[in-house]
C-alpha cells in the first residue's frame, strides 16, 4: 500500500527541512556519479567505491518510499560503461547479483517494485536471470518503483524505439498518424510511467550522458559536490525541497 501523506512534513530535525507533501516529485532519476574519486581520496581501489555506493542506494531507496514518491530510476550502468577495465565492469556485474541477493527480501517486503530499464540481455545471464525473477515477483506491489538503468543509454532507447515502430508501421499495427508524444513515450523502456520530475547529479558534473534523453524534456536538473557514496537522505530532502520551490512553467507563462 502507498504511503499517503497532507500537507506539510518536517523530515528530519537535523534537516529543518519541510517538505511540501502535496508537491512531491513523481519520479525522481538519479545519476549515481562520484564513486571512483570517492574510493581515490581514500586510497581505496574503484570497486570499493561502488561498493560503497551500494549503501547509498539503500538509504535512498528506503527514503523515496517513505516519502511515498512513485517512481526512482537509478543509472547504474550506462551502455558506453562496457569501456570500463574488465574488472571494473566484473565488480560492478558482482555488486548488482549481491544487491539483488540480499535486498530482495526486503524491498519486496516493504512492497518494492524492482524493475530494470536498458538491454539486460548483453549483462552476464545471472544478471539477467535475477532482474527478470525480481521484477516477476515484485511487479505486484503497489509502493516505489525502483527502475535499475542497465545497459541503458538514452540513444540506443531512441533506435529500439525506432526499430520496433518500423515494424509496426510495416505490419500494419502502427500508422504515420499515430506517431506523437505519447505513441513514442511508449515505444521506450519507460513505457507507461511519468517522465522524471527531477535529475539529481552529484559528484560536481552538469551533463546528462545519455541518461533519458526523450524523458527529461522537463525535467528540473539538480547538482551537487557530494559523490555518490556520500549521498545521504538529508541531500535528497534538499533536492526535493529546491525542486519544491523551482517555477516550472512547461513552455508557458504564469
Ligand atoms: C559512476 O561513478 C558510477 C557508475 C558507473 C556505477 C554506479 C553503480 C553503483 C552505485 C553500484 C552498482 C549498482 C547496483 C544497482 C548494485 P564513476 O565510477 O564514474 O565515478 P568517477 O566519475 O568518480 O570515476
Amino acid at each position: 500500500m502507498k504511503n499517503f501523506f497532507y500537507g506539510k512534513k518536517r523530515v528530519e530535525e537535523s534537516d529543518n527541512i519541510e517538505l511540501d507533501l502535496n508537491n512531491m516529485p513523481n519520479h525522481i532519476a538519479i545519476i549515481m556519479d562520484g564513486n571512483g574519486r570517492w574510493a581515490k581520496e581514500r586510497n581505496l581501489p574503484r570497486s570499493m567505491g561502488h561498493k560503497a555506493g551500494v549503501e547509498a542506494i539503500r538509504e535512498i531507496v528506503k527514503e523515496c518510499n517513505k516519502l511515498g514518491i512513485g517512481y526512482l530510476t537509478l543509472y547504474a550502468f550506462s551502455t558506453e560503461n562496457w569501456k570500463r577495465p574488465k574488472e571494473e565492469v566484473g565488480a560492478l556485474m558482482k555488486l548488482l547479483v549481491e544487491y539483488l541477493r540480499k535486498e530482495f527480501e526486503e524491498l519486496n517486503k516493504n512492497n518494492v517494485v524492482i524493475n530494470h530499464i536498458g538491454d539486460i540481455t548483453k549483462l552476464p545471464q545471472i544478471c539477467e536471470e535475477l532482474l527478470i525473477e525480481s521484477y516477476e515477483k515484485t511487479k505486484n506491489n503497489t509502493g516505489l518503483v525502483m527502475n535499475l538503468a542497465l545497459n541503458y543509454g538514452g540513444r540506443d532507447e531512441i533506435i529500439r524505439a525506432f526499430k520496433n515502430m518500423y515494424n509496426d508501421i510495416r505490419c500494419d499495427k502502427l500508422t504515420e498518424e499515430d506517431i506523437n508524444d505519447k505513441t513514442i513515450s511508449d515505444y521506450l523502456y519507460t513505457s507507461g510511467m511519468p517522465d522524471p520530475d527531477i535529475i539529481i547529479r552529484p559528484s560536481g558534473e552538469q551533463r546528462l550522458s545519455n541518461f533519458l534523453l526523450w524523458q527529461s524534456a522537463y525535467s528540473e536538473f539538480w547538482y551537487s559536490n557530494i559523490k555518490w557514496p556520500d549521498f545521504k537522505k538529508e541531500h535528497l530532502h534538499r533536492a526535493i525541497y529546491d525542486f519544491q520551490n523551482r517555477d516550472r512553467r512547461f513552455g508557458g507563462i504564469k
